[in-house]
């Protein structure tokens, strides 16, 4: 039946993408005509392109999931001699709720630019759901003891091959689930990059899910039905992303808005946990863990930190290079100042040290990785930086599933 259910699934989302290439053709006037737009900033004509354009995939999204939702669950319909699997269908539900949210999240957000608490708290109280379900279906908290951590304590203490680290793990999947949210919305600003690396990730997810299918035990019932759950989550959304890409990868017809970065965090992060693989999941977000890590001195303002850190565009060259922070060095905290004398040994930083009205300035790169390519490669046309872009993506992908099948064997008893 599973199986069945996914060739469903896989059709649903067939017909979900072509409604959202209609639906995006029809709202391109009707978002300008409401006025709701950004203006491309690496182009000449500054033109206004709608935004966000993303909303209308989620809403095809949703549907398509509503419509989905009974299919897994036929064959106990109408028969009475065998008890209701509740606990399925409550993870199916939790889920969506979750991801619900992140859309009314990144909706707000487009609208009325919240603050960053806002940002933090939101996914933090609309993960809990899913973690309760989660909880009350009696899913796993334990982890596995690496083979060589085993080994090193032996002589001291016997360790057991698992740890049930309880309470722990949900703190674990509630990060998971706010890192993931945040962390495509904060690697954007190049046409096509927040569509594009989204599409990359959930490829990856949907590859690494049929993959594990494939490998697993056909008495495995439990393991069958997590791939099973994250590729019904994730084949109409790789879809619809897909159609979205279309729209948004250079030049820009459509923005995608925060409206798609915190629908497509979640949705990742939701079948990482339903599918029980929040720890590979972050293997897949390797490019957007090294910008989180980077940007953190200006998303906490040790480091100050404009509205905007997206490249800078020369409309001479037609090219986009490195855009830039400048500030007093007396407004610099001391863990800024740590931070830039660390990077700047690295070579990883961009400085620039000036004198204005008798005080010293230092001008920046903004840390962001778009940047950094830019700080390396030179300037460039805007698409060549994103395929750069994407290509670190994709190899990040090469690398996620090289640790999860070839190192992991090392470390674990897998
Ligand atoms: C996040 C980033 C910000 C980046 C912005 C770009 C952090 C903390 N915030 O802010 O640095 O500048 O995304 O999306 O890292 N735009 C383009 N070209 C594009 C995509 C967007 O010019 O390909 C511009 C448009 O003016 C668009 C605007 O960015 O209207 C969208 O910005 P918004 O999503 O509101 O920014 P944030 O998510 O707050
Ligand atoms: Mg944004």
């Amino acid at each position: 039946m599973s199986l069945i259910s996914l060739f469903i699934n896989a059709g649903l989302s067939v017909g979900g993408a072509v409604i959202c290439y209609r639906l995006i053709l029809d709202y391109i006037p009707i978002f300008i005509a409401r006025k709701m737009y950004g203006n491309d900033q690496c182009k000449v004509s500054n033109a206004p392109v709608p935004e966000p354009m993303g909303v209308i995939c989620a809403a095809v999204y949703l549907i398509v999931m509503f419509i989905f939702i009974p299919i897994p669950f036929l064959e106990w319909i109408g028969n009475e001699t065998e008890t209701f699997p509740y606990a399925k269908l409550l993870a199916i539900l939790s889920g969506l709720i979750s991801i619900s949210t992140a859309i009314l999240l990144g909706f707000a957000d487009d609208m009325l630019d919240l603050r960053w608490r806002h940002k933090l708290l939101f996914p933090t109280l609309s993960s809990l759901p899913l973690l309760m379900v989660y909880y009350v279906s009696g899913n796993s908290t334990t982890v596995i003891v690496p083979t060589i951590v085993r080994h090193l304590f032996q002589p001291i203490v016997l360790l057991p091959v698992t740890i049930n680290i309880s309470f722990i793990y949900y703190i674990f999947m509630g990060m998971v689930i706010v890192f993931c949210t945040n962390a495509i919305n904060i690697l954007a600003g190049v046409n096509g990059l927040e569509s594009g690396q989204s599409l990359v990730i959930s490829a990856s997810v949907s590859l690494f899910n049929v993959v594990q299918l494939i490998r697993l035990d056909s008495e495995n019932t439990t393991g069958f039905w997590h791939h099973s759950i994250s590729l019904y989550f994730l084949l109409p959304f790789t879809a619809c992303t897909a159609v979205l890409f279309f729209f948004n990868k250079y030049p820009s017809r459509v923005f995608v808005g925060d409206t798609f970065c915190y629908w497509s965090g979640m949705t990742l992060a939701v079948v990482s946990i339903l599918g029980h693989f929040s720890k590979t999941l972050m293997l897949f977000f390797i490019p957007q863990t090294i910008n989180f890590l980077y940007s953190i001195p200006q998303l906490f303002h040790f480091i100050p930190c404009p509205r905007h850190r997206l490249p800078k565009y020369d409309p001479k060259t037609d090219t986009v290079s490195m855009s830039k922070a400048e500030f007093k060095k007396s407004e610099l905290k001391t863990l800024g100042k740590l931070f830039m004398t660390a990077c700047r040994t690295i070579g990883m930083l961009h400085v620039e040290e000036f004198e204005k009205d008798g005080e010293l300035y230092y001008c920046i790169n903004n840390l962001t990785i778009i940047n950094l390519v830019l700080k390396f490669g030179g300037p460039m046309h805007e698409s060549t930086l994103n395929s750069v872009l994407m290509a670190i993506q994709v190899s990040g992908t090469v690398i996620a599933f090289f640790i999860r099948f070839y190192l992991a064997s090392l470390f674990y008893d897998v």
